[in-house]
């Protein structure tokens, strides 16, 4: 699974067989330039997921349920989720979970709405956590995050996703559940992973997280692009004559005259 957030991208990713694209809110840091996920709103979401879909039919789409889409109503929830479905063609929607939201996630099942329920580091919850760390390192917290993949499992939630949490603990979640376990920097042991487009291709700002493996260096071969774009305007090099539109020479030659009976 890749993140992804526009048209043109997720073409490649269906082209390249990536199995499920995840429509996240991580749309807010990378494309949006905010500093956390919570600015990412449903509209922003939906009509990304909608272009997405557009680019990658058959690519299993996930849709992330942005901050307060869901954690306060749980017919706002329903509804919310259900502009995923039935706008954007998602397969399942994904919300940041615990014990606490066992009732949404049943009646989003209940609503035939599938959840792809997200477990340890909850970016969402940030401000709670205080600040982005790794989750369940302590036993006592790997016990309570094992039991709330459980309890997510009886409430109906078709997969799991497990972020920044000990590989020991991915293990321990992904070999007691029959659900699919998506890790992310969750360890070797998960059933599939999922990155952050921008980190794997080398396209964000700053360093990429220790965690990513880099698959592409995009930031330096994009900065030369657009160095060498500005040198060619600048010395005349870009456009040339085979890169512009040429007129008729019936035509030029007819504007030539009228501008000339104008001056005169
Ligand atoms: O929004 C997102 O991109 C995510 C991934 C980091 C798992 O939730």
């Amino acid at each position: 699974m890749l993140t992804c957030y526009d048209f043109s991208t997720a073409r490649l990713m269906e082209e390249a067989a990536i199995d499920s694209l995840l429509v996240g809110d991580t749309y807010a840091e990378v494309c949006l330039g905010h500093a956390t996920t919570l600015p990412a709103t449903m509209e922003h979401m939906v009509t990304i997921a909608e272009a997405v879909r557009r680019g990658a039919p058959t690519a299993y789409l996930v849709g992330d349920m942005p901050y307060l889409s869901y954690q306060a109503d749980m017919g706002e929830a329903i509804h919310n989720a259900g502009l995923f479905m039935a706008r954007a063609g998602c397969d399942c929607v994904k919300v940041e979970v615990d014990r606490r939201l066992v009732r949404t996630v049943e009646a989003l099942t209940t609503a035939t709405i599938p959840v792809m329920a997200h477990l340890g580091l909850k970016p969402q919850s940030i401000q709670s956590l205080g600040g982005y760390r790794a989750q369940g390192t302590r036993a006592a917290d790997a016990l309570r995050i094992i039991d709330d993949a459980r309890l997510m499992e009886e409430a109906g939630a078709v997969a799991l996703l497990l972020e920044a949490v000990p590989m020991e603990l991915g293990r321990v979640i992904s070999e007691s559940t029959e659900l699919p376990v998506i890790g992310c920097v969750s360890g070797p042991y998960c059933d599939g992973q999922v990155v952050v487009l921008h980190d794997m291709l080398g396209y964000g700002v700053g360093h990429p997280p220790r965690s990513v493996k880099p698959y592409a260096q995009l930031h330096d071969l994009l900065v030369s692009a657009f160095q060498s774009y500005a040198r060619d305007v600048s010395d005349g090099a870009f456009p040339i004559v085979q890169q512009s539109i040429k007129m008729e020479s019936r035509e030029w030659a007819a504007l030539q005259e009228a501008l000339k009976a104008r001056s005169t």
